[in-house]
């Protein structure tokens, strides 16, 4: 079995393991990523598309933000879609200025493997990690499977960047961390659309017969969402059965029109909200979506991922210079501050935006709660800052 060394060993090439392991470079400390997925199809998952401001204003400040500044979308307002009505949040006017950029993660994703591999890093493809081992108190190793062979990867410190279905966290020895959780009753089918978007601003409708979501890509790319049952499958759901669907909840009485075209991607997304805490056990650190999930409404999931990374690069950076541990240690209880907030600024937003069959009183708190983050200056400023930008925290 062939083994090999480096001083952070990273779990998962998604936003949170790339960006760490560029992080981690420009401050002097090896690492190597292990993804179990081939570069292209980590480079083609569609998945999140806002970028909080802090989010941007990291990225450009580590040197991989060129293309998101030239392509990425700058919007300034979302708009808040119920009783067949339209409001405009003005995010920007409530948030002292900030702005979110439209920018896919799969370009996040590409923007920063082509930094790693640009710099020689080595991010290790088609790697599948199938063990952990960080409960000693000087070192850890990973276990992993590539091209038909085992190999050890001796570091450090570990960082579980991969994701939910990750094994880095089913490795944390028993009694040393636990997680809450709740599944919402419902789940999301989105798509991807060859259509140029019918909506400057990215739109949330709440309808009776369910959550509706118009978001983009590109002046010629569309992203659609529809609140569907949590056990629905696609074959239920032909393109044409989604763009009458997708027309129905978004009618207003204005005569607005969506445009429909060629679906060129489409997937079912179950809604989840979970946190594991501590983020951290012995010399293993988690970060992203394998520490904690939120439902997509409040698009904080990859935000927090960055967040957190951020948070370690920094805490691993100072125990390299200095052996100091103290931002180590202090690690998950400042990222889950964070957590929580995002946590429950995406819950608010899922549940006033997602009918539940059946419950009319929570539909009309739901109505009332849209209704006042459109008329209160308070209450527009709160979802505001709380959308445009969490990092900070
Ligand atoms: P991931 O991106 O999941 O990366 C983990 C990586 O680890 C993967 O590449 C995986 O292949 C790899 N891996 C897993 N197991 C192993 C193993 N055993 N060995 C090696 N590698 C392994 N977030 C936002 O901020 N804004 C949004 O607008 C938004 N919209 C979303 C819309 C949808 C439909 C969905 C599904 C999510 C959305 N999110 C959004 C959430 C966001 O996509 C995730 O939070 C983000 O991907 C988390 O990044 P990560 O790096 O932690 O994990
Ligand atoms: C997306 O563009 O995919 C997107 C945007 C906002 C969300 C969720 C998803 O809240």
């Amino acid at each position: 079995m062939r083994t090999t060394r480096t001083q952070v060993g990273i779990v998962g090439a998604g936003p949170a393991g790339l960006l760490l392991s560029h992080l981690l470079h420009l401050d002097g400390i090896d690492s190597v990523v292990l993804e179990s997925r081939g570069r292209s199809y980590v480079e083609q998952r569609v998945r999140a598309g806002v970028l909080e401001h802090g989010t941007t204003e990291l990225l450009d400040q580590c040197g991989v933000g060129a293309r998101m500044r030239a392509e990425g979308l700058v919007h300034h307002g979302i708009e808040l879609r119920f009783e067949r009505e339209r409001h405009r949040v003005p995010l920007s006017e409530l948030a002292g200025g900030r702005a979110i950029t439209v920018y896919g993660q799969q370009e996040v994703v590409k923007d920063l493997i082509a930094a790693r591999l640009g710099a020689g890093g080595s991010v290790l493809f088609d790697a599948e990690c199938t063990a952990i081992d960080g409960s000693s108190p000087s070192s850890a190793s990973i276990s992993y499977r590539r091209d038909g062979e085992d190999e050890v990867l001796e570091c450090d410190i570990v960082a579980g960047c991969d994701g939910f279905h990750g094994v880095t966290r089913s490795a944390a020895p028993e009694g040393t961390i636990t997680a809450l959780e709740h599944t919402h009753p419902f789940a999301w089918l989105g798509i991807l659309a060859q259509v140029a978007p019918s909506t400057e601003e990215l739109v949330y409708c709440r309808h009776e017969s369910g959550f509706a979501m118009h978001s983009m890509r590109s002046a010629e790319l569309s992203r659609l969402y529809l609140q569907v049952g949590p056990e629905e499958q696609l074959d239920a759901w032909p393109d044409e059965r989604i763009w009458e669907e997708l027309r129905t909840r978004f009618a207003t009485g204005d005569g607005w029109a969506l445009a429909d075209g060629p679906v060129i991607e489409k997937g079912i997304t179950a809604m989840k909200s979970f946190v594991v805490s501590p983020m951290q056990w012995g010399r293993v650190f988690l970060a992203g979506d394998s520490a904690h999930i939120v439902p997509p409404t409040g698009a904080k999931g990859m935000n927090l991922a960055i967040a957190d990374v951020k948070a370690l690069s920094r805490a691993l950076v100072s125990w390299y210079a200095s052996g100091d541990e103290t931002l180590l240690d202090g690690y998950s209880a400042s990222c889950l501050r964070r957590v929580w907030r995002a946590q429950e600024f995406s819950t608010y937003m899922t549940t006033m935006l997602h009918p539940l069959p059946g419950d009319d009183f929570g539909a009309r708190l739901a109505l009332s709660r849209l209704r006042y983050a459109v008329t209160s200056r308070a209450a527009g400023e709160s979802l505001a800052e709380n959308y445009v930008d969490l990092s900070s925290l």
